[in-house]
């Protein structure tokens, strides 16, 4: 181009801009040309600024000419939009409007934490074996958490370095036991329940242990309940959960205060044998300490470890990475 505005400057600058929107492949390609030609800076508007080359009755027939550019340059870039159905643009204010063929944004969707799931998945089948849920406080008091379960004054179980202690003689619960003991203060047996819930203690986190976990009690009291009674359930339980024959279940001999005899559960899955919680017989003090009469009624007693269980189910390693909120974890369980 001459340095000077020119006809043959004209022709080339329309020549080039009805070539370049033909050739574009998209809205934004064929914007940039738009920007290009007939922007604020560009060729059309640098081309009218200089006419020092024309002479007086050569310029309006210039103008005139480069108007005619203007529109068909125009009208080219219209039919083009068109082309790619982007809205036509037909505002001065050189905005092409939006571009509705962009794909949209989807929002992000979450999903149910694999404790949750899991915990739910319990409660569908303790239920279909006519277990009722119950609910009780996270903070609570010494006798609910220790006193009614048969815990003396001076067990090892209480000691602060266990505990989270609050003011008086409040707690968080280091157990969902406690439940039982709420349960059968205020409902008269025959008693079937769960109860699904968090549980604090003041452990060191590792891949095994946190400082909050969640457990789900079960309390049966009835007339003639045995240990078979018990272990046919938490059998039932795993079978039904895991749906694998190669499973076994192991009634370990232990101690808790409130049952008698008591044994730690464990299940055989996957190779290997995992501690899943505790239970037991139901132990006649503690029937006592709430007003049931142990020579009519007995019962049995278990507390799973949710996480537990949910690590066993999924073959997840390391507790900690319930609580860490990395969506690559949790997005596996949608
Ligand atoms: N509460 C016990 C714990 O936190 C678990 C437990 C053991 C619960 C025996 C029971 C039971 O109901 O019978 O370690």
């Amino acid at each position: 181009m001459s340095e000077n505005g020119s006809f043959s400057d004209l022709e080339a600058i329309e020549k080039q801009a009805l070539t370049d929107i033909e050739s574009s492949g998209d809205a934004a390609t064929l914007d940039a040309v738009r920007v290009q030609v007939l922007g604020k800076k560009g060729s059309l508007k640098q081309i009218l600024r200089n006419l020092g080359g024309l002479t007086p009755e050569q310029r309006p027939l210039f103008g005139a000419r480069a108007n005619e550019v203007k529109e068909k340059v125009q009208a080219a870039l219209d039919a083009a939009r068109a082309r790619f159905g982007a809205p036509a643009q037909n505002n001065k204010s050189g905005d092409p409007g939006a571009d509705l063929t962009l794909p949209g944004n989807m929002p992000e969707r979450g999903s149910r934490h694999p404790v949750r799931l899991v915990s739910a998945r319990m409660i569908k089948i303790f239920a279909s074996l006519g277990f009722e849920v119950a609910d009780g406080p996270e903070v609570e008091d010494e006798w609910h958490n220790f006193t009614g379960l048969n815990i003396p004054a001076d067990h090892i179980a209480r000691d602060p370095s266990e505990n989270f202690y609050l003011e008086d003689d409040l707690l968080m619960r280091s157990q969902t036991s406690t439940v039982q003991v709420r349960v059968m203060e205020n409902t008269p047996p025959p008693l079937r329940i769960i109860a699904p819930g968090k549980v604090f203690r003041p452990d060191t986190v590792d891949a095994a242990h946190s400082y909050m976990f969640h457990q789900l009690e079960g309390l049966v009291v009835e007339e003639g309940m045995t240990f078979g009674h018990l272990k046919s359930t938490l059998l039932t339980f795993f079978q039904q959960l895991l749906q694998d024959d190669d499973m076994k279940l192991r009634l370990r001999p232990s101690f808790f205060p409130f049952t008698e005899p008591s044994a730690e559960v464990d299940l055989y899955w996957r190779g290997g044998w995992m501690e899943m919680g505790g239970c037991g017989m139901v132990d006649p003090n503690v029937l006592e300490s709430v007003g049931i009469d142990p020579e009519r009624w007995t019962g049995f007693a278990f507390g799973l470890g949710i996480e537990r269980v949910t690590m066993a189910s999924y073959n997840i390693p390391d507790i900690r990475y319930f609580t860490e909120n990395d969506v690559r974890f949790l997005r596996q369980f949608s």
